[in-house]
């Protein structure tokens, strides 16, 4: 029997979401929760819910519900993921998992005080091309590692979107950089020692719209990466080893099948990875995690590691200094 799901919050990505449930196995949209119960029958309507609800609260209070998927803005995820959980549901919450190390710590806290699963929904970390690229780093093919550069940048104009809201902790680190810095962290195993950014701040939203950061390891790793919310998009990423290198074009939203190049000795190969629908393969995870047939390909202590080092890299860009991880 499919697994229930509910969707708090029906905004752009609960969407992406819900399309993806359809094409997850096992998975089925229950119930959506919105601010307005409008909104949320209309929401349910488009994507084949059975229920809707005019509030978050009443779709915590569907016993019918296992797994509740957060895509609420940034500052909500730990509220919202904590009273889930302490409902007995199963979370997957939106990255970035919160809006500082410590609330991280209480989520996955709370989870564990519930017996539930929280993952936190970094769909790109579930393509298999991740693993297969820290593979083929911790292979030596490349040699020693030595940098890693991702990049993640689109133009919004629309200054009433959520990523420009100070309050609801909008801002590029927050909403693509977190992307880079999960990169950094899990290509190069490993947590940065230090963090320096970079950031232009707007002058009306207060949020970072453009930000660059350099990640310092112990063992002579360099990260680097810009991420922005007002320019051009780009996105792709490199690996630069002390023999050779990958290139990846498409490090966030692989499809079915992605693709990279590994290049050593100035012969360049071509790796294809299949794959599927990342967002379908976060469901398949977090639903084998709860039934204990998988642990999570996104864990508690990669989430809280990545809210470090961006709560670091955001300190280190408004005071100007660069911040020693511990
Ligand atoms: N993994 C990915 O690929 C990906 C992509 C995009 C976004 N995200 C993440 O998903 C989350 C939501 O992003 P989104 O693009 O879906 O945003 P969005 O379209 O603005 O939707 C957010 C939803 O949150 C609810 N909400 C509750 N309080 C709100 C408030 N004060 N202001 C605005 N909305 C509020 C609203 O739903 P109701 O009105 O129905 O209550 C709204 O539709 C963010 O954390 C973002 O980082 C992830």
């Amino acid at each position: 029997m499919a697994h229930n799901w509910g969707i708090i919050g029906a905004g752009g990505i609960a969407r992406t979401l819900a399309a993806a449930l359809k094409e997850a196995s096992g998975a089925e949209l229950l119930a959506v929760g919105s601010r307005s119960l409008d909104k949320a029958k209309a929401f349910a309507a488009d994507h084949g819910a059975a229920r809707a609800y005019g509030s978050y609260e009443e779709l915590l209070a569907d016993g019918d519900v296992e797994f509740v998927y957060n895509a609420l803005p940034n500052a909500l995820h730990a509220e919202w993921t904590i009273k889930a959980t302490q409902a007995g549901k199963h979370v997957l919450c939106e990255k970035p998992i919160s809006v500082t190390p410590d609330e991280a710590e209480a989520m996955f806290d709370a989870a564990g005080a519930a017996g539930v699963v929280l993952m936190e929904a970094f769909m790109y970390r579930c393509h298999p091309q991740m693993a297969r690229l820290r593979e083929i780093v911790q292979s030596g093919e490349i040699g020693d590692l030595r940098v890693i550069r991702s990049r993640f940048s689109y133009g919004l104009s629309d200054l009433t979107n959520v990523r420009y809201s100070a309050p609801l902790h909008g801002g590029a680190l927050m909403d693509v950089g977190c992307y880079c810095v999960s990169f950094s962290r899990f290509i190069a195993a490993a947590d940065p020692v230090e963090a320096y950014g970079a950031a232009v701040f707007g002058e009306q939203s207060h949020v970072d719209e453009s930000f660059v950061g350099t990640l310092t390891y112990a063992d002579g790793v360099l990260a680097q990466f810009d991420a922005g919310m007002s320019f051009a998009g780009m996105s792709n990423a490199d690996i630069m080893g002390s023999k050779g290198h990958i290139a990846v074009p498409v490090p966030w939203k692989p499809g079915d099948e992605a693709c990279f190049t590994v290049t050593v000795g100035g012969e360049t190969r071509e790796e294809r990875v299949p794959g599927a629908n990342p967002f379908s393969l976060e469901v398949e995870n977090i639903q084998a995690v709860a039934t204990g047939q998988a642990e999570p390909i996104v864990g508690r202590e990669e989430s809280i590691g990545n809210m470090r080092t961006i709560c670091a890299l955001l300190d280190s860009a408004t005071g100007h200094r660069s911040i020693s991880l511990p």
